[in-house]
């Protein structure tokens, strides 16, 4: 669905991703591992269209879409859900959720996906005329993954989706992605909660200083004794 092929970034002289390629298979669980300022962030907002890298291509379902403005990326299929649970605090839960949907490709289908999205979070139904900034940590998580799912996307991209959160609600924003996955949605999770994501994932790539230096199933990261040592502390 999604190939990266050599990407690199810079910013100014400083380079944020060096030759980095990878696949994402429709109807899986890509991750994306690697410490703090590895690039992880920087790959997923080169494939959203926000950061223009210097060389390399990104294709998605057969269009090239390196350089494609980010509405365009969103408008063909690709959503996000950026790190830190950007909501708009000011709005109503329902406000937040309906900004989703502007994108052309999912306005006709608001409604039937408002209500999937309700089903899916009844929290946020029991909240939708609340302002947004007054949700909990976790219900501002479900709340950004709802607005990205009004978006009709066909690969969500997660940064650090559990990335603050107490561990109950660690363990709900995981199931819900492995949900998401079980009926039919590609992901791109990236996480520096190592264990978590490489369990979670059919195949993985590990980020160091902006190139992939390993990659392999999850379940082989997991018992590979570099990743042991470096990122599981083990
Ligand atoms: N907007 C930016 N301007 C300059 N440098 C940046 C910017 N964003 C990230 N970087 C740098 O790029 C590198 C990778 O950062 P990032 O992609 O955020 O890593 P990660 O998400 O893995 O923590 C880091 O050295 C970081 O300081
Ligand atoms: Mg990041």
């Amino acid at each position: 669905m999604l190939s990266v092929e050599r990407l690199d970034l810079y910013y100014g002289d400083a380079q944020a991703l060096d030759q980095v390629s990878l696949e994402v298979p429709a109807g899986e669980i890509v991750a994306i591992v690697g410490a703090n300022g590895a690039g992880k962030s920087s790959l997923i907002r080169s494939i959203a269209g926000i950061e223009r890298p210097r060389a390399g291509r990104i294709v998605f379902k057969g269009h090239d879409i390196t350089g494609l403005a980010s509405h365009r990326v969103c408008d063909l299929g690709i959503g996000q859900v950026a790190e830190g649970r950007q909501v708009f605090p000011t709005l109503t839960v329902e406000e937040n959720l309906q900004m989703g949907a502007l994108l052309p490709r999912a306005r006709s289908r608001a409604r039937p996906t408002l209500e999937r999205v309700y089903a899916m979070f009844p929290r946020l139904l029991e909240r939708r005329g609340q302002d947004a900034g007054t949700l909990s940590g976790g219900e501002q998580q479900m709340l950004a993954i709802g607005r990205c799912l009004m978006g009709q996307p066909d690969l969500v991209m997660f940064d650090e989706p559990s990335l603050g959160l107490a561990p109950a609600i660690v363990k709900e924003v995981l199931h819900t992605i492995r949900r998401l996955n079980a009926d039919g949605m590609t992901v791109l999770l990236v996480e520096q909660n190592v264990a978590v994501s490489l369990k979670l994932s059919r195949h993985a790539y590990v980020l160091e200083n902006g190139r992939v230096v390993m990659s392999g199933s999850g379940e082989a990261l997991l018992h590979d004794d570099r990743v042991r040592q470096a990122y599981l502390g083990l």
